[in-house]
């Protein structure tokens, strides 16, 4: 008998096919995503669930599933799953690491030019038909030549933001809690420098850290105000990453000249001040979402979740069972 699985809402076509092949499968959501209750009640007879980035899969949903052994989560981050509690329960957590890294640099790349220069409020502003004339003075930015790009967290993504700033002529520094080698420093061209002083000296601040106890609210009130009154943020981690209200109300000040946002601190809510302001870009957590690269994250997930249900290890494995 094919083991069964409780998939909260559909993966990209290729990989149901494959699922299709190897397991009974249940969806949980169809245009909404299912909630904890949902979950809970359906996956009670299953020994496999994918979840996705939002579904927040605690101690509850983990002790109504006495058969489980894996979840495999289709994203990189993990922060929704009680890694912790599975790993007591000897249930496997898998993500979707390195498949992701290009398409979401590129998209920090987006992010940093369309705030910096405006490019979203622009198009708007022409297809209102409102270019009448042309100006000096139209939408004006931020040029990047020859200012400091800060990356918090130097992991996979943070270092493919860095190789992509060398064209664009930035000085890139970087603060990890792992410092890079001397020839890795070499390679990305950046320089290391604690958090607090990556702060107060860039121009272009972008986040590519995991969320964890340490890290939330890493960029706090506080720390929001140690940043250049020209400087603009930029996140493509995790929105509680950053204290959403005190950058709200810094933007607002004009404390902050901007910030491109592609997650927040309750997604999908999102702090009001930030819908109106005007050097605000704001995407809906689209990170990864290039087509081939949604379907590398979906065939991962799907195969994490065969492999562990035929008896094998997983393919990427975040715990050790
Ligand atoms: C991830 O995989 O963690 C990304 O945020 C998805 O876009």
């Amino acid at each position: 008998m094919k083991p069964k699985a409780l998939i909260t809402k559909k993966l990209l076509p290729e990989a149901m096919e494959y699922l299709e092949k190897h397991i009974h499968y249940e969806v949980a959501g169809t245009d909404q995503y299912p909630s904890k209750e949902e979950i809970i009640s359906r996956i009670k007879d299953k020994q496999g669930l994918i979840s996705l980035l939002v579904d927040k899969i605690d101690k509850e949903v983990i002790d109504a599933a006495p058969d489980l052994k894996i979840i495999a989560n289709c994203a990189v981050g993990y922060n929704n799953i009680d890694v912790k509690y599975a790993t007591t329960k000897g249930i496997y957590v898998t993500n979707t690491p390195g498949v992701l890294t290009d398409t979401t640099a590129d998209l920090t790349w987006a992010l940093i030019l369309s705030t910096a220069r405006r490019i979203p409020q622009a198009d708007q502003f022409t297809k209102d038909k409102k270019y009448k004339n042309w100006e000096l003075d139209l939408f004006l930015g931020k040029d990047l030549t020859g200012k400091q790009l800060g990356i918090i967290g130097m992991g996979r993504i943070g270092r493919a933001v860095a190789l992509r700033a060398q064209p664009f002529k930035l000085k890139t520094v970087y603060t990890d809690p792992n410092r890079l080698t001397p020839d890795e420093e070499k390679k990305y061209k950046v320089r290391y420098l604690p958090l607090e002083k990556l702060l107060k000296t860039s121009d272009i601040i972008t986040i590519h850290t995991a969320l964890t106890k340490d890290t939330h609210h890493l960029i706090s009130r506080k720390n929001i105000h140690l940043m250049k009154k020209q400087a603009m943020l930029v996140n493509v981690s995790r929105g509680p990453v950053v204290e959403e209200k005190a950058l709200a109300e810094a933007l607002e000040k004009g404390d902050l000249w901007g910030a491109g946002l592609d997650v927040y601190e309750n997604e999908p809510e999102i702090e009001e001040k930030l819908l109106s302001l005007d050097k605000v870009v704001l995407l809906p957590h689209i990170g990864s979402a290039g087509y081939e690269t949604r379907l590398k994250m979906s065939m991962m997930a799907a195969k994490n979740l065969v492999h562990v249900l035929s008896g094998k290890k997983p393919l990427n494995p975040v715990n050790k069972i």
